[in-house]
């Protein structure tokens, strides 16, 4: 290789909010196995781990191309023992034998499962592979599982949600939500977040932005677009959380989790496709064959204007990119970044220690 690959190779910054990442992954076969062993870590619980291999799989992403020598890879940062290990092992073999034992693994392939479910986290599905269950027939049929009213939509629609959605299935889904949104308030905003405002071409749901520029006007807005689209037989499942952000800011509410405070719903619209057998006149009843619908993941975000520029930061991902511009944040800057704001930490220390 030449000097150039050397002085690019040891260019690639440390955080990976610093790194302009393609579109197109040129090391999949390398992060496809790291980040297998990533979520085996964090099936067993060792979140440490599992986000090691994360930053590791981050890095070789962000190259313009594939990873030929593990000389290129002593240059780059963020690889420790054990990834360096695999990308090594895989470059000589073609292939990791620790990765392919790992998904050989009952536990894994459960927890796998079991964790694509909608509603279903890792201590659930941990708790249903304690208890024996192994497949979504399980689930179905055991008469003593107690699911939530989100768990029962996700393992109903398990087979839908699990299929991407196209770019065209999220700008459908976004223009049948403006149209109902400006029926209610002329001039809401509605914006695609999540990956396919990074420019993806499919993705695991919809992600949605909804402000409008006079503030305050969005403010129980969600609630009427949902129930319009409920009474159209559009929504499968919505779960109406209000807004938090009045109480978010109280010295008590050291709060570190991702979670934010804005008003939301995540649910399953029922979106109509055209029935690869053209037949017109399909309804619900109809056989599997012929279901001209599809369920597909939304989550809607409502945001005062005065918020929306951080929640639009917040919520277009990638979720690596969010936790490094986070990090670096506060880090390099001392400043803590969230869906809502951007502020000084020491200001803060000084506000509330004169509340
Ligand atoms: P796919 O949907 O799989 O195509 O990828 P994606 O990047 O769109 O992922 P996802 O829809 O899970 O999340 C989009 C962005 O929203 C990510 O940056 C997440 O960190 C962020 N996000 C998801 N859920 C929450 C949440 O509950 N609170 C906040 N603040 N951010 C969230
Ligand atoms: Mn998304
Ligand atoms: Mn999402």
């Amino acid at each position: 290789h030449s000097d150039v690959d050397v002085v690019v190779a040891s260019l690639v910054p440390a955080y990976g909010c610093q790194r302009r990442t393609p579109l197109t992954n040129k090391n999949c076969i390398f992060t496809d196995a790291l980040e297998t062993l990533s979520k085996e870590a964090s099936f067993c619980g060792s979140d440490g781990r599992s986000l090691a291999f994360i930053r590791a799989a981050s890095v070789l992403r962000s190259l313009p191309s594939t990873l030929t020598t593990i000389e290129e890879l002593n240059r780059l940062p963020g690889f420790g023992e054990h990834s360096k290990r695999v990308v090594q092992e895989i470059l000589e073999d073609g292939f990791s034998a620790e990765v392919e034992r790992v998904t050989q693994k009952e536990k894994y392939q459960t927890m796998k499962l079991f964790t694509n479910i909608f509603g279903v986290g890792m201590k659930t599905a941990n708790r249903w592979y304690q208890e024996g269950l192994r497949s979504l027939g399980d689930l179905r049929n055991s008469q003593k599982l107690k699911l939530s009213k989100q768990q029962e939509a996700g393992l109903q629609h398990y087979e839908d949600l699990n299929m991407p959605v196209s770019r065209a299935e999220a700008d459908l889904i976004a223009k049948m939500v403006e149209e109902v949104a400006h029926s209610f308030l002329p001039g809401t905003i509605i914006t695609l977040a999540g990956g396919f405002r990074r420019g993806k071409l499919s993705g695991h749901d919809v992600d949605i932005l909804i402000t409008h520029a006079q503030e305050g006007r969005e403010e129980g807005l969600l609630s009427k677009v949902i129930g319009q689209l409920q009474s159209q037989g559009l929504i499968l499942y919505h779960d109406l959380k209000r807004n938090s952000y009045h109480d978010a800011f109280s010295p008590d509410s050291k709060s570190t989790s991702n979670m934010d405070h804005f008003e939301r719903s995540f649910s399953i619209f029922r979106l109509k496709v055209a029935s690869h057998i053209g037949d017109i006149g399909a309804r619900d009843h109809s056989p599997e064959s012929s279901k001209d619908w599809k369920a597909v993941r939304v989550d809607l975000v409502v945001t005062p204007i005065s918020q929306y520029p951080y929640a639009l930061l917040g919520w277009t991902g990638s979720k690596h990119f969010e936790r490094e511009l986070r990090r670096f944040s506060c880090n390099e800057k001392k400043m803590v970044l969230n869906s809502h704001a951007l502020y000084d930490t020491v200001e803060v220390q000084v506000a509330i220690s004169q509340s």
